[in-house]
């Protein structure tokens, strides 16, 4: 039986008024003018989904986790000191059916069994260079009283009820859905099964006592919260969210009876129920925030797959508002890895093992291959050669061979940035023209891709610049200069070379920091000189000074090895 003393004052019949304290800021205002404006301290908060603990760690997981940090790690060189705070969070999601199940079939108590995964997710991550600031377990008792604190306040302010439920329940998704959301399937057996169309995973039927949230009730705060067009990221997801909302919302059971599922955090005040583990994970998010004594609120971006767009999209504000709080400023939504054309999930068991592709093609070899190939807007195939391939190519040719030629002791005897000759500047061929266009470009493109999470567009134009100045090289032959006893035009070409290998270097820090990093002490850039505004106008008038002086270059070193394909 439901206790009735936590839903107090609730009776279902009366409709809660919802009050509207957050104002969404018109889609022209970017989050940087925001900050400027609005803040005196520029903050920084972005999130990542926490992970089920149902099964290991896989390239998925490190996608999200990727996008978020390569985001962060650009707010530092963008920002500089001016960064006063910055919240990114990761973490894991333990409780719940699916993670109860996973640890009986393993025959070992679920907290035994989340403390091995989510450790293994922790190490991923640190291996990985994801340089989170917070990670949570919902495990954790600040997580289990933020919890409490949230439901009790949405229980105060009369957005809960109890009510009879019955539904097609899907353990995988941890979700109940509706007639339409699923279809019945002949499996090879012969036996019928009833699927979730979406995700594909089995359903049972389930009628249960719940308490159930009112989400019908924000279906026009949800419609005006999802009109700033920037509010979703790609464009298709916040369509697909205003489409769902084109339907009426129905009202979202948020409890478990404990004798099904026991493996949660308990409804307040009653000892029969837990709280829906998606109530409780998405909490999360508040718990590093240190709710309920907020001290950033609300997060500037969450990243998720689109596999869980309408937990974030719809429920999620929904759950805010109804607890006054302000929802998050934006999503990102991401599309999936898939493995011959099938998305690459822990229940299928199709998945990529994140820890050997590490070994197989470094940290930052893996990053750059996520980042580059992965398109937010739409899914994307692994293949192991595919990755030989574009490692080999980009970072070991391309740009292994641009560091070797200005670097190369034979051209470069004393291993420096020689000074450029503004003359042969003014004088240059086509090549160099377009190369010096291109890097003056770079800065304001990449950080517009970066801006708006388009990271493999942000490597397309770094890459397109490393190109151009092979090409510059190619054409200039500085090979051939170096017999001669006047030097001027040889370490023109040597400068401009270095200048882009510089910029580039400074410009791939959030995608590979590693490689990256290594590629700056190579030709000796100071630690204080890697920063966004270091590239800005390098070859412009202003800069006379800095560039007909000369710097020494560090060591020389191998910046990625090719591998077999
Ligand atoms: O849904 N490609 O956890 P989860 C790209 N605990 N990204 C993928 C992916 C793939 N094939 N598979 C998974 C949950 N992901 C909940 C989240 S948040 C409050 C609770 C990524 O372990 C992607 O971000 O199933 C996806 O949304 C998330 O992992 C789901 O991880
Ligand atoms: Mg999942």
């Amino acid at each position: 039986m439901f206790n009735r003393v936590a839903v107090s004052g609730l009776g279902g019949i009366l409709r809660p008024t919802i009050h509207r304290t957050w104002k969404p800021l018109p889609c022209s205002v970017c989050l940087a003018k925001r900050w400027s404006s609005v803040c005196s301290e520029r903050k920084y908060f972005i999130t990542t989904p926490i992970f089920y603990v149902n099964a290991q760690p896989h390239i998925g997981h490190l996608h999200s986790a990727l996008l978020a940090d390569a985001s962060h790690r650009f707010q530092f060189l963008k920002y500089k000191n001016g960064l006063k705070k910055t919240l990114f969070s990761t973490g894991t999601d333990e409780h719940g059916l699916k993670v109860q199940q996973s640890a009986a079939n393993k025959g070992v108590h679920p907290l035994e069994f989340c403390n091995e995964i989510s450790q293994k997710f922790r190490n991923l991550f640190d291996a990985a260079n994801i340089g989170y600031t917070h990670y949570v377990r919902t495990v954790e008792e600040r997580h289990v009283n933020a919890v409490h604190h949230f439901f009790q306040t949405i229980v105060d302010r009369g957005h809960i009820y109890q009510g009879a439920y019955s539904g097609w329940y899907c353990i995988s998704d941890e979700a109940y859905l509706t007639d339409v959301q699923v279809k019945e399937i002949t499996l090879q057996s012969g036996i019928k099964q009833f699927i979730s169309i979406e995700s594909g995973h089995p359903v049972e039927w389930n009628s249960e006592e719940n308490y159930m949230f009112r989400l019908s009730g924000f279906q026009e705060d949800l419609k005006y919260w999802l009109k700033d067009d920037c509010r979703v990221q790609p464009k298709r997801f916040l369509e697909e969210l205003r489409k769902w909302l084109e339907d009426d919302l129905k009202d979202l059971s948020v409890s478990r009876p404990k004798d099904r599922v026991s493996w949660g955090i308990s409804v307040p005040n009653d000892e029969n129920h837990n709280i829906y583990v998606w109530v409780d994970a998405l909490v999360n998010y508040l718990t590093v925030a240190g709710f309920p004594n907020l001290t950033s609120w609300p997060p500037d971006v969450q990243v998720l797959g689109k596999d869980i767009l309408r937990f974030h999209g719809i429920y999620w504000p929904a759950l805010l508002m109804a607890a006054d709080l302000e929802p998050p400023n934006k999503l990102l939504c991401h599309s999936h890895w898939t493995v011959d054309g099938q998305k690459m999930s822990k229940s299928i068991g199709n998945i990529v093992c994140p820890y050997n592709c590490i070994e197989a093609y470094s940290s930052d070899g893996l990053r750059y291959f996520l980042l580059r190939e992965g398109t937010p807007h739409s899914d994307n195939n692994w293949s192991d050669v595919r990755v030989a391939r574009l490692l080999n190519a980009e970072l070991a040719n391309s740009l292994g061979n641009l560091l070797n030629r200005c670097t190369a002791p034979s051209l470069n005897p004393s291993q420096e940035f020689p000074s450029l000759n503004l003359q042969y500047l003014q004088n240059m061929s086509a090549a160099g023209k377009e190369l010096i266009e291109l890097v003056h470009n770079l800065p304001k493109e990449v950080e517009n891709h970066y801006d708006n999470f388009n990271f493999y567009r942000a490597v397309d134009v770094i890459m397109t610049v490393v190109h151009s100045a092979n090409n510059f090289v190619q054409e200039e032959k500085p090979w051939e200069l170096k017999t001669l006893t006047d030097r001027t035009k040889l370490d023109s070409i040597l400068r401009i070379t270095l200048e882009t290998v510089r910029v580039v270097g400074i410009a791939l820090l959030p995608i590979t920091p590693i490689l990256a990093n290594k590629l700056l002490n190579s030709i000796g850039v100071m630690q204080q000189n890697r920063y966004w505004e270091c590239i800005e106008n390098v070859f412009s008038k202003a800069n006379e000074k800095y560039l007909s002086s000369s710097f020494k270059l560090g060591s020389r070193t191998k910046l990625f090895t090719k591998l077999k394909v």
